[in-house]
């Protein structure tokens, strides 16, 4: 696994690789989650950019739930080509680049960055080279909403052990588990064991996760040129409290 910890820090296997990230919409499939996401593009309207976009699940379903304008920026090679071939792939704007770096001449009325996506970005100085370069994309009073979760509540306590099968259709049934571990440098290292159950076949894969505290977030926000509108503790929009298990971040450009 490619463990580069510079500005760019992408380059884990299961966004990198075209099987491992065929087998993510299967593993990760729709929620209340990316209904929020829906709802907040109608809130905020055209045009509408997707950060860390992954397989495009979202992106397209904003794309064709709302008809707006859709943009899903994607660094990782495997997550990019399920994007880009997946059924209405054509009704989005892809481009193939970290959140540090990516440009556009739009600017945009929503970004949003979901799926967890912010806490796969492993320092405090990319996450910052990600916010401002989303901040320097987003029109006058334009919103950035991603969430990160509660580092209070230590969900990876929650993480091992084996989950439940699932279907992954032409794949056949599915059954994902990981095994966790804490780093000295505070990033939560998962190594995901995948079981295609119908072809008696164990893939793995590795991803690290950041867990930032709420005071991290914002002072990398106030360093991006992004102030805090709001916290949600939940995705019904509940406010955030000390309990809460994800962290919801509502930030627009201070310029
Ligand atoms: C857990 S997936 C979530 C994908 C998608 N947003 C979803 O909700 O299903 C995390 C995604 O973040 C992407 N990612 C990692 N580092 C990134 C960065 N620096 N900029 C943008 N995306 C990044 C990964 O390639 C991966 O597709």
């Amino acid at each position: 696994v490619p463990r580069s910890d510079a500005i760019n820090d992408v380059g884990e296997d299961v966004y990198e690789e075209t099987r491992l990230a065929s087998l993510y919409d299967h593993l990760n499939p729709w929620t209340h989650q990316d209904d929020f996401y829906v709802a907040q593009a109608r809130r905020y309207g055209s045009p509408v950019l997707d950060v860390g976009a992954g397989t495009g699940q979202l992106a397209v379903g904003v794309a064709e739930a709302t008809g707006l304008a859709v943009t899903g920026v994607e660094p990782g090679a495997g997550m990019h080509e399920v994007a880009r071939t997946r059924r209405g792939a054509g009704g989005v704007t892809w481009i193939h680049a970290p959140g540090q770096t990516f440009q556009t001449n739009t600017r945009f009325r929503l970004a949003y960055m979901t799926g967890h996506a912010f806490q796969a970005v492993h320092t405090s100085e990319a996450a910052t080279a990600l916010l401002t370069n989303v901040a320097r994309h987003l029109a006058p009073d334009g919103r950035f909403i991603f969430e990160t979760r509660n580092p209070e509540d230590r969900a990876w306590l929650r993480w091992s052990g084996d989950r439940t099968v699932v279907d992954g259709a032409e794949h056949g049934a599915l059954q994902e588990s990981y095994e966790v571990a804490q780093q000295p440098d505070g990033l939560i290292a998962l190594t995901h064991h995948i079981r295609l159950l119908d072809h008696n076949e164990e893939l793995l894969g590795h991803s690290r996760l950041r867990f930032p505290t709420r005071e991290t977030v914002e002072v990398e926000c106030a360093a991006a040129g992004l102030e805090l509108v709001e916290w949600y503790g939940d995705w019904d929009g509940s406010p955030l409290h000390e309990e809460s298990v994800e962290m919801i971040a509502v930030t627009r450009t201070t310029r």
